[in-house]
């Protein structure tokens, strides 16, 4: 029995620096009523063959992932731009911190296209360079920055990426953050008292990962507030924190709640509760299982026929879980419609209107990292992929 069955509301413009670019499609976008988008839509991709890669999201709506060469999370989709060398343009249905990362990944002579530069992500843009620089120097004047290594989640912008990489630090996801941390750690080993980690941009996963993972007990864990004098931290907070999280969170995972998963305990029997590492500490603590898009999706393959879910992570992503899964009880984490309104910017009109641009020629929406930021983010990029374990299925 499938039981996402919620009703599709308008999509709201997303709070994050993405949609506040406001950008209009120069040419012809083609209007949503249009009966033969599909038609074109695959007319464009024939066209252009092996001179385009197509990246889908998990996020990315059905007649978006229709047409991607390859579906996964973040992970996956970065280890399959860097895998690409052949493919003139990689078509990125996702947001600008993927495609970002995928045009560091990829060689100068591909060009990645992002076709929405609208589709931003609220979460990225609550940590800003001079805010971390900022961060960074409280560390340097509480006498332990020598002892932190940056860790950032993929989920930021290619600066920020950068910082890591300058400053001995990596780059993580929801799929390998365990590993990303475990590796933090031992850059400092060797000091006194070990090292710690400033973790950007998302608290969550940052806390999830470090006390329910690594052991890091929830005390030793701080938050730095950007928008507080001194990230509303002491200098003496700073020396005894082992990890220092950035105030950030993501807008569409925060919304889970510890009453919903009490009430769908409560309602379905034997149901397993299975969110994404960005949900608040408490859901990922009432949870039977967390992981990254990839993980919820191979659990749910793998589960017998007669599983109950509650799933805690974007709607686009469950609701086409239940349609694969008839056989399975599939339930949404939250009693509201709770899609990612930037990873929706990406739309079939859009779609259309990036690759028949490019079969007419022209390149719109380029994504292209400046190469300083390029050179240093990839180095924690890099790190990242070199990390041991973890392919984002397990
Ligand atoms: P994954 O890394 O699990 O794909 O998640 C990315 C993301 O943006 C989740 O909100
Ligand atoms: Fe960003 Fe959250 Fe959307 Fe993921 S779901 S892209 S973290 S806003």
């Amino acid at each position: 029995m499938t039981t996402v069955d919620l009703p599709l509301l308008p999509l709201g413009r997303g709070t994050d620096r993405g949609s506040e670019r406001g950008v209009e499609c120069p040419g012809d976008l083609p209007p949503a009523s249009d009966p033969d988008l599909v038609a074109r839509a695959r007319a464009a991709k024939a066209a252009l063959g092996d001179r385009v890669f197509v990246l889908g999201h998990h996020y990315q709506r059905d007649e978006v992932i229709e047409f991607a060469d390859v579906t996964g999370d973040s992970f996956k989709l970065a280890r399959e731009a860097a895998a690409r060398p052949d493919a003139e343009y990689v078509v990125f249905c996702g947001v600008h911190f993927m495609a970002e990362s995928a045009d560091i990944l990829t060689s100068p002579d591909q060009q990645v296209v992002l076709p929405d530069l609208a589709a931003g992500c609220s979460m990225a843009d609550m940590a800003r360079l001079p805010q971390v620089e900022a961060a960074w120097e409280a560390l340097a004047a509480a006498g332990v920055q020598d002892a932190v290594v940056p860790v950032t989640y993929m989920n930021s912008s290619a600066d920020i990426k950068a910082f890591c990489g300058r400053n001995g630090g990596v780059v993580c996801t929801s799929s390998n953050a365990e590993v990303a941390l475990e590796w933090a750690f031992d850059q400092k080993a060797h000091l006194e008292g070990g090292g710690k980690i400033l973790f950007l941009p998302d608290q969550h996963l940052g806390r999830n990962t470090a006390v329910l993972q690594l052991g890091v007990a929830l005390e030793e864990c701080v938050v730095w507030n950007p928008h507080r004098a001194d990230g509303g931290l002491t200098a003496q907070q700073l020396r005894d924190a082992r990890v220092i999280l950035w105030k950030g969170h993501c807008s569409v995972h925060g919304r889970f709640s510890l009453d919903v998963v009490e009430e769908l305990r409560a309602t379905i029997p034997d149901v397993q509760v299975l969110v994404h590492p960005e949900c608040r500490h408490e859901v990922v603590l009432a949870a039977d299982l967390v992981g990254s898009t990839e993980f919820i999706i191979a659990t749910v393959e793998a589960a017998p026929p007669g599983s109950r879910w509650a799933i805690g992570t974007e709607l686009n992503l469950v609701q086409r879980l239940a349609r694969a899964h008839p056989e399975q009880q599939i339930t949404f984490l939250d009693k509201d419609v709770c899609y990612c309104s930037t990873m929706n910017r990406i739309d079939l009109p859009h779609f259309v209107w990036a690759m028949e641009s490019l079969v007419d020629g022209v390149v719109v929406n380029r994504i292209e990292v400046d190469d300083q930021s390029q050179a240093e983010a990839l180095v924690a990029l890099e790190r990242m992929l070199a990390l041991p374990g973890r392919t984002g299925r397990d």
